[in-house]
């Protein structure tokens, strides 16, 4: 891998690679903390974050690599100046060795990689993408099911914002026999354009109104937040909530997904389940990032 900035780039085969190496990782951490000795890297937030920012920064620093971060671009940059993204980025590739950067525009990272001398990173793109969250989405996945072939897959929430979900998608169209089913509010569907994308990788789009229509057996239900940043307006508040009530009508392998931040749309009486693994999946988060660090910036093919 020589940048990332979107999920179609990955084969199955390359996909599977990264994962592989973040398993590896994740199991003898200490054996890779002199991969980015000597290197510096820019993290260059324009957006609010938590975790995808401070898992690449300890990244980063597990890594023994150096950095230099923007974590409020939009107010704390020569962004509030009026700089364009891209005179943004011919700076910043003179001071660092990748760019790790987070912004509303739906195109920035692909703008950003268009001027830089360096590899740009998407840490999340507007309503477009956000690569490395649906890796770890799909490393958790793998972790738990052992096979990433024939998941059943529910999505809910902001189904039309949520780029999280639209990465997702995109990687796990890599399978075979794989059903995704929506449930969201009618404001939040699926674009029809992510259901043309699934239709023409093969993988049937089953539109649900209710949880008792989703299949007892479903893998993983992954919810997101409703992007309230991202459209004027109030439509309200989340409406299928994932309780221990709902969950007890799944098996036992329905693992529950989400990036985080949640507000209502998992109650917090699910959080001791087994099937629960949101915080795995921010613990996950951190090793797919230094998998994702080392093979742009050390192994680079
Ligand atoms: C997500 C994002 O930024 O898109 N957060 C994250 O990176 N884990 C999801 C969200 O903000 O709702």
């Amino acid at each position: 891998m020589n940048k990332l900035l979107d999920c179609k780039e990955f084969t199955k085969e390359s996909l599977m690679e990264l994962l592989e190496l973040a398993s590896k990782i994740k199991a003898n951490p200490e054996n890779y903390t002199e991969e980015l000795k000597n290197k510096v890297i820019a993290v260059m937030f324009f957006e609010p974050s938590t975790r995808t920012r401070m898992s690449f920064e300890a990244a980063i620093q597990r890594l023994g690599g150096k950095m230099i971060v923007t974590e409020n671009g939009k107010d704390n940059s020569s962004a509030k100046k009026g700089e364009t993204l891209e005179d943004t980025i011919r700076v910043l590739d003179k001071y660092a060795d990748a760019i790790v950067m987070r912004h509303s525009s739906d195109t920035a990272a692909i703008d950003a990689d268009r001027v830089s001398r360096v590899p740009i990173i998407n840490a999340g793109s507007g309503k477009s993408e956000h690569p490395t969250q649906a890796l770890l989405d799909v490393f958790t996945i793998l972790n738990r099911r052992g096979s990433l072939d024939g998941t059943k897959l529910a999505i809910l929430g902001d189904l039309k914002y949520g780029r999280t979900t639209h990465s997702l998608l995109q990687l796990i169209s890599l399978f075979d026999n794989v059903e995704v089913y929506g449930l969201s509010k009618k404001e939040f569907m699926l674009p029809q354009e992510y259901i043309d994308f699934l239709s023409s990788k093969g993988i049937k789009y089953t539109i649900c109104n209710s949880f008792e229509e989703l299949p007892r057996d479903i893998d993983a239900l992954y919810h997101t937040r409703i992007q309230s940043e991202r459209f004027e307006g109030d439509f309200g508040k989340e409406e299928y909530i994932i309780d221990k009530k709902v969950l007890d009508t799944f098996t036992d392998k329905a693992m529950v997904l989400h990036p985080l931040p949640r507000m209502n749309e998992i109650a917090t009486d699910v959080d001791d389940d087994p099937r629960a693994m949101y915080f795995t999946q921010v613990e996950n988060g951190m090793y797919v990032r230094m998998a994702i660090l080392k093979s742009i910036l050390v192994d680079n093919k």
